[in-house]
């Protein structure tokens, strides 16, 4: 059974090592951010990175950046020099789909401005197309969240009719994003132009934001057994 857990380790401490001092850095969300932000904040401890600012994509990774020493502080109009995130799934081209961890809207508001978006993921992450074995998290608004649902069931998609999919629903109540928003998880059919359809759904009322990020990847670092591959975009 192979350690997932060293394999995104070892591929978030080589994105950790591009960052310097000086740096404004965006700080993802999830398991493999995790490692990022904690080597960040080790290396700030230590004194051998001084004058960073980091930009948290979550209240999660908020916290965890704080308790490890790093100065964080909220997005403003300047560019980041890096931003380090995780991916739910990576295509050949380094598009992604982001956001099982429910922070789509902060990451990509946050990774946009970014310089250089750096991917960290183990190789389960790999896919020859979006939507292959995670679902498309959408993320909509609470009001009307029903009207929105059923605007999306009707979509038409690779010649399908309707977007099939679910709110997520951990428990009693829906999931809440950071910024008080739901999200409906969608499974995209083959044959799916993940850039049509993000156009379409940016265009649909009640719809905040999606889970493509798609041409923003710089480089991705993604662990196997046999050590880290680089993917360049
Ligand atoms: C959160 C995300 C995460 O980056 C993504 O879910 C990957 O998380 P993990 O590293 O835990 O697999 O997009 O919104």
């Amino acid at each position: 059974m192979p350690d997932l857990e060293a394999l995104k380790k070892e591929a978030a401490l080589r994105a950790a090592a591009l960052v310097q001092s000086g740096m404004r850095v965006g700080l993802g969300t999830g398991s493999t951010a995790k490692y990022a932000i904690e080597e960040i904040g080790r290396r700030v401890r230590a004194g051998e990175l001084t004058g960073v600012v980091g930009v948290a994509t979550s209240e999660a990774s908020d916290k965890l950046a704080r308790e490890v020493g790093i100065d964080v502080r909220p997005l403003d109009p300047q560019p980041l020099d890096i931003a380090i995130d995780g991916a739910d799934e990576i295509d050949p081209a380094l598009n992604l789909i982001k956001g099982l961890g429910g922070a789509l809207l902060r990451e990509k508001l946050t990774e946009v401005q970014a310089r250089r978006f750096i991917v960290i993921a183990d190789h389960t992450k790999l896919v020859t197309r979006l939507g292959e074995k995670a679902p498309l998290p959408i993320e909509i608004a609470r009001f009307g969240f029903l009207s929105t649902i059923e605007r999306l069931r009707k979509l038409k998609v690779a010649g399908e009719m309707g977007l099939s999919g679910r709110l997520r629903q951990p428990g009693a109540q829906p999931y809440l994003t950071d910024n008080g928003n739901y999200i409906f998880d969608a499974q995209l059919p083959e044959g799916t132009d993940p850039v049509a359809l993000e156009r379409q759904l940016k265009g649909m009322l009640g719809v905040i934001e999606t889970g493509f990020f798609l041409g923003m990847a710089e480089r991705a670092f993604v662990a196997a057994e046999d050590g880290v591959v680089e993917m360049v975009s």
